[in-house]
């Protein structure tokens, strides 16, 4: 049976890598999901069926439960309510290996306990209760429950030391007298609140970090829960989100120009994500406002188009109406491109996604460091829902939470199109002085209706 056991587990495992490799491309992404969602299957099956845990039937009518919650739960879901989901399922990762950990406290698999096994056991508790706190943190930043910018608290960095020392100081005693119930109890409070405090000076522009390093983190939990127990695809799942959530920490840090130190040490203040854009520099100026007609009929005279799409753009589903209306452009014998951003939206590939639901075919999306310098040579930058990631206050102005973050240089194309619906800023609160340059045309409206009626201008014009 162990043989079975273990290879079984190979098998998982194989899949899940598999999956990963499929997963590093939009094109057979469904494939990779398809891959892992196999090996997930197959490790929890065999896991009960060793473990004894349950019988056939109880296994296939929790299965048929479980899939029945997830699949209502996956179809209800907005695409725009997706980043929060994200960072909860993160949490609820790293609460299922704290609760494993602690269980495996009271009622050990194997008796007398060894060190390395305590010291999994720790591992897992700590970082498990992190991700939990961390991940309700970013949730609620990600959902408007609190601010989105950064909170700094009186001496937060002493504060997180001393969380940490405390950690260290309830591990050794957990390690030297682990009979006192209380050690574990501490470190889970102890960690409890470093997720909290660790968290909260993130904010602004900085949250797809957090974000990928809370997904690490969930894998680490697991990969360490799977020490505690012995159980190798544990190990080797964990282990895989731990590695590839560190991986896409790296390209957020890459995509923000910032290193990791930088973002969970260096909080920068910000304003609220609802600010106003203004013009940041305390100035009156004005913009000019234009129509979807006015807008169509700029269309009709140019040769080159280069769609960057954002938030804003999942916020109203356009993504349909977006293509259609690329496609006609097309059919004109208008070269129609689309920018990528690697943060645009509220979590990575986001905008690839929402277009894949769309149908636009993936030879027309191009990645940041492929398209900037084409847009000096293009006719229009038509930004739908984006802000942050065209604001060319990055570049300049020192004291922005953008400030060093790459960003599409929009402002070269000959002509700046905005689709939004007022002066509101972005993510970061950064006002974007674009809105107010002589070649921005601001098409103030909800990105859905203003290119349906974009489409609709185009069709009378046929
Ligand atoms: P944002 O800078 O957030 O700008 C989105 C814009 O969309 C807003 O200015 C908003 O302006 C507009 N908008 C909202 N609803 C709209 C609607 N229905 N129709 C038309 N426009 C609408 O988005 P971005 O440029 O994609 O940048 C992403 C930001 O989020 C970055 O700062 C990034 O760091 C941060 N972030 C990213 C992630 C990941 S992993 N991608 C995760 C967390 C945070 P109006 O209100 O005026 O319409």
């Amino acid at each position: 049976m162990i043989y079975l056991e273990q290879f079984t587990y190979l098998l998982a495992s194989a899949l899940f890598i598999i999956g990963l490799k499929y997963l590093g491309s939009a094109k057979t992404a469904r494939r990779g999901n398809q891959y892992a969602m196999m090996a997930m299957a197959i490790a929890i099956v065999i896991t009960l069926v060793v473990s004894g845990i349950a019988g056939p039937v109880q296994i296939i009518v929790g299965m048929v439960v479980g899939g029945l919650i997830g699949g209502v739960v996956a179809k209800k879901i907005e695409m725009t309510s997706m980043p929060q989901m994200v960072a909860l399922f993160n949490g609820f990762g790293g609460i299922a290996s704290t609760l494993v950990a602690y269980s495996e406290y009271l009622e050990p698999t194997t008796v007398p306990v060894s060190l390395d096994v305590n010291i999994t056991l720790i591992l897992s508790l700590f970082i498990g209760t992190v991700t939990l706190t961390g991940s309700l943190i970013a949730f609620a930043k990600l959902q408007g429950l609190m601010p989105g910018r950064p909170i700094v608290l009186p001496m937060h960095q002493i504060l997180n030391f001393i969380l940490m020392i405390g950690v260290v100081i309830f591990g050794v005693l957990y390690v030297m007298t682990p009979d006192v119930p209380m050690w574990p109890l501490l470190i889970i409070a102890a960690a409890a609140l470093f997720g909290i405090t660790f968290v909260i000076p993130i904010g602004g522009a900085d949250m797809p970090v957090v974000i990928a390093l809370l997904n690490s983190y969930s894998g680490l939990a697991a990969s360490a829960t799977g020490f505690v127990l012995s159980n190798n695809v544990l190990i080797i799942a964990g282990a895989l989100v731990g590695a590839s959530g560190l991986i896409l920490t790296q390209l957020m840090c890459e995509a923000m120009n910032r290193s990791l130190f930088n973002v969970l040490f260096g909080a920068v203040g910000t304003d609220d994500s609802t600010g106003d854009a203004g013009t940041g520099s305390g100035e009156q100026k004005t913009v000019t406002r234009y129509t979807a007609e006015d807008a169509a009929m700029i269309m009709d005279t140019v040769q080159s188009v280069i769609i960057v799409p954002g938030y804003g753009l999942a916020v109203a589903q356009a993504q349909h109406v977006l293509h259609e209306m690329a496609e006609m452009l097309t059919a004109r014998g208008i070269d129609v491109k689309y920018a990528i951003h690697p943060v645009a939206g509220r979590m990575p590939g986001h905008m690839n996604v929402l277009l894949a639901e769309a149908n636009v075919p993936y030879d027309v999306l191009y990645e940041m460091d492929d398209i900037n310098d084409e847009f000096q040579n293009t006719d229009v930058a038509l930004i739908i829902g984006a802000n942050d990631v065209v604001n060319p206050a990055a570049r300049t102005k020192k004291d922005s939470p953008l400030y060093g973050m790459p960003i599409l240089n929009v402002d070269y194309a000959r002509t700046v199109m905005f689709v939004k619906r007022s002066m509101g800023a972005g993510f970061a609160g950064e006002a974007n002085p674009l809105f107010f340059d002589d070649k921005t045309m601001m098409v103030f409206g909800d990105a859905k209706a203003v290119v349906t009626g974009l489409v609709k201008s185009l069709k009378e014009d046929e």
